[in-house]
């Protein structure tokens, strides 16, 4: 479903880059990211040309999970800043013209959060039935088979009261009971708090988790599971995610924010893509953005990529906004998966394609997965599962700004290590180089920007095969751009069916092609992708 006919709203027309707050810039020598190291860089975000904020949690919290363990919605943890710092960073970003997103962590808190606390003092606790807590089988068993994503058991026995209780992630992170209208209140209010302040939406951590089957039947295993994947894929998590009853969550979640002017919900979902686009909810009141992670996913194939863009793009509901992701802090970074020639080309293709793109933060900069020495592991996934190569680690690593000591990012110890490479590789570096992958992201969102085609218009497939992908972004009375781009590292040649498809180079990943006139057969370099503005 494509033709936008009113005028484009923020998120649509707009690009979100993400921020991890642990990682972005240190501004007090501890070694880990700060809002006022944030507020420090807005310059840097705004000449970039991104639109909109989305910082990973900055709440109170034990850091068990970094920041995805929440011990109190309403406040700023110490190591981040201050609510006071929160405010000057939300109205600076206001000036600069930019919108904030924060992180909303609702399927689960810490397990030091004073509502657990409560609930796990006595069975008899008001808040009690805030979580969920289940008696052991006769033979002491857990209640049923669900697996946590981090590895082992989804229960943990608590002494005290002899019961189980639930948690997806970590132990330290107990999943919230969403059957409670009382739960659902509190988590109301929270959005209301941050709402009030001014907050222009939130990335809902975990939507398709939010709340799991009433009788609690145990999952089925799973037929594809193989030794290197994660224990969690054991099972198909048919009854603990994805429930028909989270859709009216997410409804009472929208009308919290439809009661505020043009704010939004972005609702992080790892699901294919036919249960992907039930999140967009009935006539759309549901996420406005159900996260879109099949770049993520597909392996780098430009006919699968091309199908996969026609099958969403068939699969949307009717004013159902797309968007794409080609990075977060929980993935590989693109340059690791694809080398840094082709993520170029990703860059381009993230930026070209219909829909609301989040770039993650150094990824404009081409930064690598860092290798973290096993002693040196900090994620709770990588730990938990050894084995298995699972740290997320390696794409958290801090910001590479200068060539000062740690890349400028703190005058202390770095809570990761940095990049190797950080003196070559970053943003002052690359500042200065036009054909820097940074210069190149600067080009292309600001050709976005300008011209209403790229940022709303129609998606027009025109071909693929085993190398490339050709395709149209078109809105009426504007100039239309033909994107050719190379996914191999060999050359290869373009030839169009319809002989009419000419024009002008007006962005490339190679800058020397820039301003020349093509038609007929083009001829692409390995790694290489074009804009083309068309006749
Ligand atoms: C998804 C987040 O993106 C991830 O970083 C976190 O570990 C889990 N949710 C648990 O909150």
């Amino acid at each position: 479903m494509q033709e936008q006919q009113t005028k484009p709203l923020w998120w649509q027309e707009g690009v979100i880059y993400q921020i991890y707050p642990r990682s972005f810039q240190d501004s007090n020598g501890d070694g880990i990211g700060d809002l006022p190291g944030i507020l420090k860089r807005l310059d840097y975000l705004k000449e970039l040309g991104i639109t909109a904020v989305w910082l990973s949690p900055i709440y109170p919290s034990p850091m068990d999970d970094f920041g995805y363990d929440i011990a109190d919605y309403q406040n700023i943890d110490p190591l981040f800043g201050t609510l006071a710092d929160f405010d000057t960073l939300l109205t600076e970003v206001h000036q600069r013209g930019l919108k904030l997103i924060l992180d909303l962590v609702p399927n689960h808190t810490s397990d030091q959060h004073p509502w657990f606390l409560e609930s796990r003092s006595s069975r008899t606790s008001p808040k009690r039935d805030w979580y969920l807590w289940r008696d052991a089988l006769p033979d002491g068993s857990v209640s049923n088979n669900w697996l946590s994503v981090f590895g082992g058991s989804g229960w943990e026995w608590d002494e005290t009261t002899q019961q189980y209780y639930y948690h997806a992630f970590l132990k330290e992170q107990p999943d919230l009971n969403w059957r409670n209208p009382a739960v659902q209140q509190a988590m109301f209010d929270v959005m209301r708090f941050w709402l009030e302040k001014g907050v222009d939406g939130f990335r809902v951590d975990v939507m398709w988790h939010m709340i799991k089957d009433d009788l609690f039947r145990d999952n089925p295993p799973n037929p594809g599971y193989q030794p290197h994947m994660a224990t969690y894929e054991q099972l198909l998590p048919v009854f603990s995610t994805d429930q028909p009853d989270v859709h009216d969550l997410v409804l009472k979640m929208r009308e919290v924010l439809d009661q505020y002017p043009e704010r939004m919900m972005i609702g992080e979902i790892y699901l294919p893509i036919h249960q992907l686009m039930t999140y967009y909810g009935i006539d759309g009141k549901g996420a406005h953005l159900p996260f879109n992670f099949q770049l993520l996913q597909l392996p780098w194939d430009a006919r699968q990529i091309a199908t996969a863009i026609d099958q969403y793009e068939g699969l949307l509901p009717a004013g159902g906004w797309p968007n794409w992701v080609l990075g977060n802090h929980d993935q590989p970074r693109i340059t690791s998966r694809v080398g840094r020639d082709q993520a170029r080309v990703a860059a381009l293709l993230l930026l070209t394609l219909r829909g609301t793109p989040t770039v993650y933060y150094g990824d404009e900069i081409g930064m690598r997965d860092v290798p973290i020495p096993l002693e040196e592991v900090q994620d709770p996934q990588g730990l938990n599962m050894p084995d298995k190569n699972l740290s997320r680690d390696p794409a958290r690593t801090p910001m590479q700004w200068d060539q000062q000591p740690n890349a400028g990012f703190t005058t202390g110890k770095p809570w990761l290590r940095l990049a190797g490479n950080h003196a070559r590789e970053n943003v002052q570096v690359q500042n200065e180089d036009p054909d820097s992958m940074l210069s190149l992201h600067k080009r292309l969102l600001a050709l976005r920007q300008r011209e209403p085609s790229l940022r709303m218009g129609d998606y027009v497939p025109v071909y693929a095969d085993n190398s490339l992908m050709a395709y149209i972004r078109q809105a009426n009375g504007h100039p239309r751009f033909l994107m050719v781009l190379n996914l191999s590292h060999r050359p290869t040649y373009f030839k169009p069916k319809d002989p009419s498809l000419k024009g002008v180079i007006a962005l490339a990943t190679s800058r020397e092609r820039e301003g020349n006139t093509v038609g007929g057969t083009i001829t692409l370099g390995g790694d290489e992708g074009m804009i083309i503005r068309l006749d």
